[in-house]
């Protein structure tokens, strides 16, 4: 047996913090991983742009990143996810201080209809990109139940409230958004630790600088939510669809502290 040598103990670390489950394409993996990877090559400059946004806003834009033939598939199988089990919660999640949350699509429909996305979720080209963004390790989640979600917002007022998320990182596809005067619009206020037993989001607000982003359909981002208290603008328009995917991933400090699972729970007692 080798010795133990820190290269080797990151390397193994990696490899076991991307584990799919034998429910995921291997197939449909490789054609991604190589759809990407060969993408990738044509667009170093953009990846290290997004690098340093992502280090001065916790927030990169990914938009020509992938490349548009995956943009497009990605967008299909959100359309056929949302038509296959669109579902509203109206809840109100206390651990963020009462803030509503719109309709959601659980990470039993990906795992049960989705073949683009759980596949995406492990690809390695796919996972090499986030971690030279971030500048950081990133895990599959340590909460299965949390990789793969989406939202699916059509009514006036659905939105999102100030929240942080449970883990380090999220990549975020925007298969369907309405234009900025109809809302739906990111707001995001990085550095923003998350007090779990007072919330205090006003507070924080205060504190640091709110970012609007607006993205069109197709678009998508990478940003650190546990220290980026964020939000949606409520939909304003009547008529409007706005749909997104989450995949959500674990970084080193995810891996080390106890973690509680508040905001999941919350929402999956419908
Ligand atoms: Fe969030």
């Amino acid at each position: 047996m080798q010795p133990l040598t820190p290269e080797s103990a990151a390397t193994t670390l990696l490899e076991a913090g991307n584990r799919p489950p034998a429910t995921v394409r291997s197939d449909v993996v490789e054609e991604l991983d190589t759809l990407l990877s060969k993408h990738l090559s044509t667009c170093p400059d953009a990846v290290e742009k997004a690098a340093v946004q992502y280090s001065r806003e916790h927030y990169a834009r990914m938009t020509g990143l992938l490349p548009d033939e995956m943009v497009r598939r990605l967008h299909e199988e959100t359309t056929m996810l949302t038509a296959a089990n669109t579902r509203r919660i109206d809840i109100r999640v206390t651990v963020t201080g009462n803030t509503p949350r719109p309709g959601s699509l659980p990470n039993s429909l990906f795992a049960s209809h989705s073949t683009l996305f759980t596949a995406l979720y492990h690809v390695p080209a796919f996972r090499g990109l986030l971690s030279d963004i971030a500048g950081a390790p990133v895990f599959d989640c340590i909460y299965p139940d949390e990789q793969i979600t989406g939202t699916h917002q059509t009514q006036v007022g659905d939105t999102r409230g100030w929240h942080w998320g449970d883990h380090e990182f999220a990549w975020i596809f925007i298969s369907e958004a309405p234009a900025p005067e109809h809302g739906g619009l990111l707001q995001c206020v990085p550095h923003t630790p998350w007090n779990k037993q007072d919330p205090a989001v006003n507070r924080c607000l205060t504190q640091g600088q709110i970012r609007t982003y607006h993205h069109e359909s197709g678009e998508s981002y990478f940003f650190k939510t546990d220290t980026t208290l964020h939000r949606t603008m409520p939909i304003q328009t009547e008529g409007i669809t706005r749909s997104i995917v989450n995949l959500t991933y674990s970084g080193v400090s995810d891996l080390l502290s106890e973690k509680t699972d508040e905001t999941t729970d919350a929402v999956s007692l419908d």
